[in-house]
């Protein structure tokens, strides 16, 4: 089974944004999952380098645009980096493959009939890169950003995408889940009902960009040049090897809602006109909001996630966003939040849990915990249905209600250790089979619980793992089931997972 996913590839106009570090979240979450499966796996995700936004932002640095984009290249390669994210490849659209891929992919589209020259004049919103119409303006002003749009008028190549209006809405028809969540699907659907129009793939009078094969003059348009990331990636990102065999069409994209239009419309119409099967899958999901705003570069309002990871580590990070906003809907995020959730529920309920498990095995049992699985075990039942639940759950992007599910198991073992009491049941050696059983099943149940969260919890999960004599590799989504602890030998107190940090660290 092959799984590629991938993000959007981010602007390289400023820095990343918590914003940002969401999709990049998410997407790893996902992919590690599937490699924890057993799956053939591919995770993209990288910069987009040209438009007009990046090229303004350079000029006003004095900067020739090629030489800011290696520059902040460098910081946003930092991102997936420093979340511990893994992805296979990470692509810039200034790659030498990408464009070179990118003009021949606008070739056949051209060769498909399906692009014509026409003299285009509108209201062009750079930080959104598109064309908006006066109905879409509020006081003349981008609604989104704030800020009065370009008006512009030139000569560019344009795709017909009112060509495939009917071919869009079979596919929609056909593949009901085609877009996730529903709603999200009802919302693209009707748009391509509600009648396309042809947008520009061209840009003219401005040299940053790829060429456009047929007309050099021009350059492709950002977003006709962006999307093609998701193909050409596959065909450069390995040397001599050719990816598309494998990874396509099995894609699944990841994107904000401010972005569903280019991803769920134009991007499946460019790639049946070039001749390409559309993707596997897309889901969308929703804003993480601050102070009841969307973070965006350009409003100023802006979390920076390395500050984050620095005050907390990349895992409290990653377990914040995949927690404190239902996946696929919009959300309130706060620092504060992600204090009270590092304190509660990683410190207390998953690293206290750790720490007292491995304490009670070394000082009840000198370390030497006995295979003590068994039919009756109350952990057992806790756990037998974690890894199909999740799984289950993952499978339909649900990353938060999956964690959620991993959650009630951690309260269920702590419930287990106070019903269970275990320092009485040290205190009365006729109930030394029931200690024993007792550590058994907690260091057993936490043993499942570690793997079900090594795509949430790399570092946390591994050292719980060590901590429990396992090997902190061996995450194979099998291993997610009760009884699978062999006897175990030298288990020491484990030192706390998430050492207590004093005060929120507000980056905001
Ligand atoms: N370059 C285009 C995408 C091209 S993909 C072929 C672009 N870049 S962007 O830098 O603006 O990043 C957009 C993506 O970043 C969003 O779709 C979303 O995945 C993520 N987010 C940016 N701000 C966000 C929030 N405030 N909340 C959640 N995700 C957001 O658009």
């Amino acid at each position: 089974m092959s799984y590629y996913v991938t993000t959007p590839i981010y602007y390289v106009n400023s820095t990343p944004h918590i914003g940002h570090a969401y999709t990049t979240i998410a997407a790893d979450i996902l992919a590690r999952h599937h490699r924890q499966r057993g799956e053939e796996v591919f995770f993209l995700t990288g910069v987009d380098e040209h438009g007009s936004n990046v090229a303004r932002v350079a000029a006003e640095q004095g900067l020739e645009p090629k030489e800011y984009a290696d520059r902040i290249a460098v910081v946003w390669k930092e991102l997936p980096r420093r979340l511990n994210a893994t992805n296979d490849f990470f692509i810039r659209t200034t790659d030498t493959g990408h464009k070179g891929f990118v003009q021949g992919f606008l070739q056949r589209m051209y060769d498909a009939e399906d692009v014509y020259q026409d003299v285009y004049a509108g209201w062009y919103c750079v930080g959104c890169e598109a064309f908006k119409t006066e109905a879409e303006l509020v006081d003349g002003k981008c609604p989104i950003h704030e800020t009065t749009p370009d008006w512009i008028e030139e000569k560019n190549w344009f795709f017909r995408l009112s060509a495939y209006q009917g071919r869009l809405l079979e596919l929609y028809d056909s593949r009901p889940d085609f877009v996730l969540p529903g709603f999200r699907y009802n919302e693209a659907r009707s748009f391509i009902a509600g009648g396309l129009q042809d947008f520009s793939i061209s840009r003219a009078g401005q040299p940053w960009g790829v060429p456009i094969p047929w007309d050099p003059e021009q350059v492709a348009y950002v977003w006709a040049d962006a999307l093609v990331n998701y193909l050409s990636a596959l065909t450069y990102a390995r040397s001599g090897e050719d990816l598309r065999s494998r990874f396509w069409p099995a894609v699944r994209h990841l994107l904000g809602k401010d972005i569903l239009r280019f991803h769920c419309v134009y991007w499946p119409a460019m790639l049946l006109s070039a001749g390409y099967e559309v993707p596997h899958q897309l889901f969308v999901h929703g804003y993480l909001l601050l102070d009841d705003r969307k973070i965006s570069k350009t409003l100023g309002n802006v979390i920076d996630p390395l500050d984050l990871i620095d005050a907390y580590g990349a895992d409290p990070v990653r377990f914040w966003s995949a927690r404190a906003v239902s996946f696929g809907q919009d959300g309130i995020a706060s620092i504060d939040g992600l204090h009270e959730r590092y304190e509660r529920e990683l410190a207390n309920d998953l690293g206290n849990l750790l720490s007292r498990t491995t304490a009670m095995i070394a000082r009840y049992l000198e370390g030497d915990l006995p295979a003590r699985s068994r039919d009756a075990s109350p952990v057992r039942t806790l756990i037998a249905d974690l890894g199909g639940d999740v799984a289950a759950r993952l499978d339909e992007y649900d990353i938060t209600g999956a964690l959620e599910r991993i959650w009630e198991a951690v309260r269920g073992l702590n419930r287990h250790v106070e019903v269970q009491a275990p320092w009485r049941l040290a205190e009365d050696e006729s109930r030394r089979l029931e200690l024993e059983e007792t550590l058994y099943d907690l260091a057993d149940g936490l043993r499942a619980v570690a793997v079900a969260l090594a795509s949430y919890l790399p570092e946390a999960s591994s050292q719980i793992l060590a901590a429990l004599g396992a090997d902190p590799g061996e995450i194979g989504w099998d291993g997610v089931d009760y009884g699978l602890t062999p006897a175990r030998t030298g288990i020491a107190a484990a030192s706390p997972l998430f050492p207590r940090i004093d005060t929120p660290t507000a980056a905001a």
